[in-house]
């Protein structure tokens, strides 16, 4: 059976201080609750390796909210891959849609990045999700098959990667998609992903839900048989909200 997972994502939020506030206190909660699930955090950049030294004994994950596809060179304001594993990093978010939205990348981009990480020896969450305007015109399930099979082009082995299914309009927008709704989807690319490698490969996938996962209602969308967990903003950065998700996915 695939194991839930669930990652706090916090973007761009926490000082260096704050962050391994916040991080020894996650520690110290899931190192106390022992939950079934795979529960990971994603600090900046800056935070890194510290954080990274507070999870340490917990068997929380670190990982990173971008990376670029290169290893090192005139890349001014990037971070490498195989700086980020040295950092401690096991995970790595990309194509994020406010990596795609506001600082323009595509599935191309996307998809060296996830091929780099794979190979540095990174899970990766690839994140995927419609607008607003795409949801409305029905295209969902066209954006959302071509960023996944557009992402994962040539990498062969999906073995170390997580989807992250995450409509645009419900994030940090206090709107979740209702547990049917997710739950299409997630099957959907569920399907994609038998077509593009095989039954085995899409079983074990795991397909979390990302957009205004809460306490309230964590449970009901991880309750639904596609979706295995959840990569969470807002609620992440508050510890007991955090705790209390963690706990609806096991
Ligand atoms: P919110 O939980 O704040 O809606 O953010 C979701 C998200 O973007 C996680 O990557």
């Amino acid at each position: 059976m695939r194991r839930n997972i669930v990652v706090g994502n916090w973007k761009m939020n926490n000082t260096i201080a704050e962050s391994i506030e916040l991080a020894t206190a996650i520690a110290e909660k899931v190192g106390a609750a022992k939950p079934d699930c795979e529960v990971g955090i994603a600090p900046t950049f800056p935070a890194l390796h510290e954080v990274g030294k507070a999870l340490e004994w917990s068997g929380v994950k670190l990982a990173a909210q971008n990376c670029h596809y290169e290893n090192d060179g005139a890349f001014t304001g990037e971070v490498s891959t195989r700086m980020l594993a040295a950092a401690g990093c096991s995970y790595v978010i990309l194509g994020h849609s406010e990596r795609r939205q506001l600082f323009g990348e595509t599935n191309e981009v996307v998809n060296r990045k996830v091929k780099k990480a794979l190979a540095e020896g990174l899970r990766v969450i690839l994140c995927v999700g419609e607008t607003l305007d795409e949801r409305e015109r029905g295209v969902t399930e066209e954006i959302v098959t071509a960023q996944v099979a557009e992402g994962l082009a040539d990498v062969s082995d999906i073995t170390e990667l997580v989807i992250a299914y995450e409509p645009v309009w419900a994030i940090g927008t206090g709107k979740t998609a209702s547990k049917e709704q997710a739950q299409e989807v997630h099957a959907s690319i569920r399907g994609t992903i038998e077509r593009l490698y095989d039954e085995q490969a899409a079983k074990h996938l795991r397909i979390q839900y990302g957009g205004s996962v809460k306490p309230g209602n964590a449970a009901e969308l991880f309750g639904m048989p596609d979706i295995d967990g959840g990569l969470i903003g807002g609620a992440s950065l508050k510890v007991d909200d955090f705790m209390a998700i963690v706990e609806a996915a096991g």
